[in-house]
């Protein structure tokens, strides 16, 4: 299948365009500017989906059959200082990937967040109630709406915190706790947030699951167990060998400039299991698959 990738220079982009490659389809991985993950098996093409026209140009030259659109603004901070900008990628970009896509009959696969519920309850159902709390989680709900409109086939991915090997040169929760400790220095880790974090290897493998079956609908895609990202710090210290009392657990309400967060997501993932046989591992899993202790 010809799959036009978004945010291929990100973090899931990157997996996912080896993984639809390994399995044998035909990529273009597309991001703002030039490739930025080295060697590549499969095409590139500089693509800002918020430019129209170029969007047009690259879909008329490739004519997809599937589109995975993973590429957003992603940061939550960064969304609630400048919400234009914010307003402009996640949502009017989307709008743009989503006219052109029609044009082809494409397949329309949408990476979304557990950031678009409010937190109060958690371990949310792929049927719960969107009420996001920030202007990323915001944003999110709004293109998830557009897709829902979508005239042809669509899916909508919704996940939560992933974790796995930095790429592109991007750090996460764990690279950084991992380098902080390593130089023996107390790191600030929030306690008051509930998770269920999610192996980015199995995200990406669930996501092209999912487009190899054109599957219709919301599917959530996360971990199968719920965490606080101190005791996610804690256990990665463990399994290292390193020192969790550098370790320091914080409230969310303390952290200077930060957009405020759904306090307890975690998503239910009963449905992606039955449809899609998905099976992640657990954190523990992923964390020794990750650094092989
Ligand atoms: N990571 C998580 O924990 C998490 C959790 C829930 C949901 N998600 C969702 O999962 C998806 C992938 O996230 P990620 O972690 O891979 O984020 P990421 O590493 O920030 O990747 C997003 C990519 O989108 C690109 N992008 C931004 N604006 C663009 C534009 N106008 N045109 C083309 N590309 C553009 C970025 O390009 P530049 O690098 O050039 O800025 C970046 O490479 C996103 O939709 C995100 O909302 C992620």
């Amino acid at each position: 299948m010809k799959v036009l990738v978004t945010g291929a220079n990100g973090f899931l982009g990157y997996y996912l365009c080896r993984q639809l490659h390994a399995a044998g389809h035909t990529v273009l991985a597309t991001g703002k500017g030039g490739n930025r993950h080295g060697d590549i098996a499969y095409a590139y093409a500089s693509l800002d989906f918020t430019d129209p026209f170029a969007v047009h140009d690259v879909f008329e030259a490739f004519a997809p059959e599937a589109v995975i659109h993973a590429g957003a603004m992603s940061k939550p901070d960064e969304c609630e200082k400048n919400q234009w900008q914010a307003y402009l990628v996640n949502v009017e970009g989307t709008l743009h990937l989503l006219a052109n896509a029609e044009e082809c009959e494409a397949y329309f696969l949408f990476v979304s967040t557990d950031f678009v519920f409010d937190g109060e309850t958690g371990m949310y159902t792929e049927e719960a109630t969107v009420n996001p709390v920030n202007y990323y989680g915001k944003t999110k709900a709004e293109a998830e709406e557009a897709v829902q409109e979508y005239a042809h086939a669509w899916g909508i991915v919704r996940t939560v915190l992933v974790y796995g090997l930095p790429q592109g040169g991007r750090s996460n929760l764990l690279s950084v706790v991992k380098e902080k400790l390593e130089k023996g220095e107390t790191y600030q880790v929030v306690s008051d947030q509930w998770r269920t974090p999610t192996f980015v290897e199995d995200l990406a493998a669930g996501i092209v699951q999912l487009v190899q079956q054109r599957s219709k609908g919301i599917y959530h895609l996360s971990g199968p167990d719920g965490y606080s990202p101190y005791e996610m710090a804690k256990e990665l210290a463990a399994l290292l060998k390193l020192d969790a009392a550098l370790i320091q657990p914080c409230l969310s309400a303390v952290i200077p400039g930060a957009a405020r967060r759904p306090m307890r997501t975690g998503l239910s993932i009963e449905k992606a299991k039955a449809a899609i046989g998905y099976a992640p591992l657990s954190f523990a899993e992923g964390l020794r698959r990750l650094y092989g202790q």
